[in-house]
């Protein structure tokens, strides 16, 4: 092909170029073939809309057409565009001739032009992309992914990419992907049976990383203003629609901010982000809206343009006691609030205005949070939006030496993998604070999708690879 790739719908539908004879290359998505003429309708996955070939039965033969145009074949069509004013689509093609590049099976291919199940678009993520609702979903992901960057970069902050192998367990919560080259069927052991992890890759064991924060930590304690955007890894066994063993996340780490600072941070950044789906995606937010989520466009509007409520964890908690409501899980002080709670809370409480909840209890939280003066809470935030629950979970850091120190030998905790996490209290340690917000969960919120299996484009989940 010379001059440049053949245009994309969407850049047609921008400039249309009209009495031009053009080559457009796409899908078919649905084909109805009357007596003397075939109309097909070509989507290619760059808008929504689809763009209108009639094909004449003298120009192209009707035989070929019904042979070769398959819902789901690749075809390219050479044609002269004609403005159609009379009719509901601005334009269509007239085609002087076409080229199949790969034909289609009818009878055993699995998409058709009805709506298919998201159950069973689960089952065949590798065609999911010629839906329209995956189409929607991944050019928001895209977007709201790039738009993460802008909001970031225009504040100051740079982005560092942190290590996917590390020795370390971040959140404490061991739900940890063991990394190795030793053979699984004769793990070579010392006398006293433990694992001779010095024949082992790395000389000591290794793990896929559940957050890049103390990496981030460490950057941010020399470039003041950091943000990490990669995968991250949790042996997550449970099968909910909220988790995924390989997501995405985002973590800002700022010197010099503290709770406040950063909760503030946090919210206009959500809010930001959700403006910027709201202008950049408004079919595909009205398409996701019409099909899946009558509440999606009225509650995203909502929470960009009204504050975000705050309450303390020990507020939280009266509040779920005095709600009357019989709740599954306990709602006494100390317990971690459940999706439950942080429904009740967003939903019912707030009439769908996230809420940010700060202060958890320092025993239900991870080791690095900075202690709180009243000895029980540390100073950490979760943000919840309604439908979804947590969207991002933060916190300002323990940066007092002494302080870190003692919690990580309360928890039982290995010192070594954590040398020079430690050391960063003892060089010039400054108060300092980060977050932690999936990408998955947020785009739940922002596509009306109620399982994160269907916003990436393949999952990895407990027992299950799509
Ligand atoms: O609350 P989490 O565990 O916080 C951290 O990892 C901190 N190190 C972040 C930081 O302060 N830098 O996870 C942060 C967010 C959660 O709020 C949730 O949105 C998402 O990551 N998340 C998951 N998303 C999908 N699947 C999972 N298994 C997830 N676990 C956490
Ligand atoms: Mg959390």
């Amino acid at each position: 092909m010379s001059g440049g790739p053949p245009p994309t719908i969407a850049e047609i539908y921008a400039k249309p170029p009209v009495n031009q004879v053009i080559q457009i290359s796409g899908w078919v998505r649905t084909r109805r073939t009357t007596r003397a003429i075939s109309f097909v309708e070509l989507q290619d996955g760059s808008t929504l809309k689809s763009l209108q070939i009639v094909m004449s039965h003298q120009q192209i033969p009707r035989e070929r057409i019904e042979c070769e145009l398959h819902t789901g074949a690749a075809i390219t069509v050479q044609g002269l565009l004609r403005a159609t004013p009379d009719r509901p689509q601005p334009f269509e093609i007239e085609a002087q001739a076409f080229s199949l590049h790969g034909a289609v099976d009818p009878e055993t291919y699995p998409l058709q032009k009805k709506a298919h199940s998201l159950e069973f678009l689960r089952e065949i993520t590798h065609l999911r992309p010629r839906t329209r609702t995956f189409q929607a979903i991944f050019r928001i992901r895209s977007g709201v992914s790039f738009a993460i960057h802008q909001y970031l970069q225009s504040q100051g902050f740079v982005y560092v990419h942190t290590p996917i192998l590390t020795p370390s367990d971040c959140e404490g919560a061991g739900q940890l992907f063991q990394v190795t080259t030793l053979p699984l069927a004769a793990v070579p052991k010392h006398p006293d049976g433990r694992v001779a992890y010095e024949k082992d890759f790395f000389g000591q064991p290794a793990y896929l990383t559940v957050s890049g924060q103390l990496e981030g930590e460490l950057l941010a304690m020399g470039l003041t203003r950091i943000y990490t955007f990669g995968p991250t890894f949790r042996a997550e066994p449970s099968h909910t629609p909220r988790h995924l063993a390989e997501f995405w996340m985002i973590e800002p780490e700022m010197a010099f901010y503290d709770l406040t600072l950063t909760m503030d941070l946090a919210e206009d950044f959500l809010r930001y982000l959700i403006r910027y789906a709201l202008e950049h995606f408004p079919e595909e937010l009205t398409f996701l809206t019409e099909r899946y989520e009558p509440r999606l466009i009225d509650e995203l509007q909502t929470a960009s343009s009204q504050p975000f409520m705050r309450l303390s964890y020990t507020e939280a908690i009266e509040i779920l006691k005095k709600s009357g409501r019989a709740f599954q899980f306990p709602t006494e002080w100390g317990s971690d609030l459940q999706a439950e709670h942080e429904r009740y809370l967003v939903e019912e409480y707030a009439s769908g205005r996230p809420i940010i909840v700060y202060n958890y209890p320092q025993a239900i939280k991870a080791f690095y949070m900075r202690q709180n003066e009243d000895g029980k809470t540390v100073a950490s935030f979760d943000v919840l939006f309604p439908r979804i629950g947590e969207v991002i979970g933060g916190s300002q850091r323990e940066e007092r030496y002494d302080r870190l120190l003692r919690r990580m030998e309360e928890l039982g905790m290995p010192l070594l993998p954590y040398q020079a996490y430690l050391d960063t209290r003892r060089y010039g340690t400054a108060p300092h604070s980060g977050f932690g917000l999936g990408l998955e969960r947020l785009l739940l919120f922002l596509t009306g999708m109620t399982n994160v299996r269907d916003v990436i484009p393949f999952f990895r989940a407990a027992g299950q690879m799509g």
